[in-house]
């Protein structure tokens, strides 16, 4: 475990939410395409003479009623289809970075994925060059930075997923690294192992979910076959002692999504999360919203919903938003430079 600055232990207890909204955090798991809000998706329709099978915005919303993972991904897709052009996916991030910097994110990291719109006839090119130039304009238009992590499509073939990435290729400085998506159970990670070992040779960082609805077996496979950096949710690794020592060791940082944890059925109620018994095992978990616009909230929405229900702290907060920090691929004076802010914003409340 590591050691705390000695302020974090000294914070009075109603300091707690607005802290929790305050301090400065990155945001390392969230689908670009799931934060697509319904108001965005009928703008979006309209303007691109998409017709949509729902009356209205609350029709939509109303929709919004998931059991498991493939019940939210069928309906996920559905919103897609409303992206035709390179604005469409620069106006879909810049609504997302203007909700990271209302919520303090210094810096995030954006899953996308361009199987599903080049199944739609969309070119890799388009969704790329619009999300980057969101990117590329975040720190003077959002006081942010963001970059970019293509995921395959695990429902999807190998050789799908390698043709994804030579279609990626030519925009290769627009990403930063590659990810693992879309229907877990049935598709573990050791069917793409050859296309990371590819992404890897090219210099990609490596992330993947694994352990969402996932046994545990899915997330060794992700560090020992697929070598990622990261582990997406994780949380099923609860359920493996040895999994468990191995993360804490290891400091393999796990991006959970309580929220979507809990719209999707991964737990019952936010009160039985792992994520306390996660950071008091000496996990470096983050807090993230996955899909926000489906899932109920940004980011301090899942910060505050999930500290209303488990016995989590100032200590625990300081510690999620250091974990943030150190699972980004930020580099290390960008680093140093964020977690002063969060010290002097703990100090200041102490
Ligand atoms: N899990 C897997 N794939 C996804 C998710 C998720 O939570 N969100 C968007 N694609
Ligand atoms: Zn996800």
């Amino acid at each position: 475990m590591q050691t705390l600055p000695s302020f974090v232990h000294h914070i009075p207890t109603q300091c707690l939410s607005e802290l929790l909204q305050r301090m400065p955090k990155a945001e390392l798991h969230m689908h670009i395409e799931g934060s697509l809000e319904p108001e965005l998706i009928f703008a979006m329709a309209q303007r691109n003479k998409v017709a949509l099978p729902y009356r209205s915005v609350q029709a939509l919303r109303d929709a919004y009623v998931f059991d498991n993972l493939q019940s939210f991904l069928d309906i996920y897709h559905a919103g897609t289809l409303v992206l035709k052009t390179e604005q469409d996916f620069y106006d879909m991030a810049c609504a997302y970075l203007a909700r990271a910097q209302a919520d303090n994110v210094l810096h995030a990291e954006l899953f996308f994925d361009t199987q599903t719109h080049t199944g739609h006839g969309l070119s890799a090119e388009v969704v790329i060059k619009g999300l980057h130039r969101a990117c590329t304009d975040a720190p003077d238009r959002f006081g942010m930075t963001a970059s970019l992590i293509l995921c395959f499509l695990r429902h999807l073939s190998e050789a799908e997923a390698f043709e994804c990435l030579e279609q990626a290729l030519p925009l290769r400085d627009s990403i930063l690294g590659i990810g693992l998506a879309s229907s877990e159970v049935g598709h573990p990670p050791e069917k793409f192992a050859r296309v990371f070992a590819r992404a890897r040779a090219l210099g990609f960082r490596l992330v993947a979910h694994a352990g969402e609805e996932g046994p545990p077996a899915y997330i060794w496979s992700a560090l020992d076959v697929l070598k990622v950096e990261r582990v997406d949710h994780g949380v099923q690794a609860i359920h493996d002692a040895a999994l468990m020592q191995r993360l804490a060791l290891d400091r393999i940082p796990l991006t959970v999504c309580p929220l979507s944890n809990l719209k999707l059925c991964v737990y019952p109620s936010l009160a039985q999360h792992s994520l306390h018994r996660m950071l008091e095992a000496g996990i470096v978990a983050t807090v993230n919203s996955d899909d926000p616009a489906y899932f109920g909230g940004y980011l301090n929405e899942n910060f505050s919903q999930t500290f209303a229900a488990l016995p989590l702290s100032a200590v625990h907060a300081y510690q999620l938003a250091r974990n943030s920090f150190e699972a980004s691929f930020i580099s290390a004076p960008e680093r140093s430079a964020h977690v002063a802010r969060l010290d002097a914003l703990f100090e200041s409340f102490a």
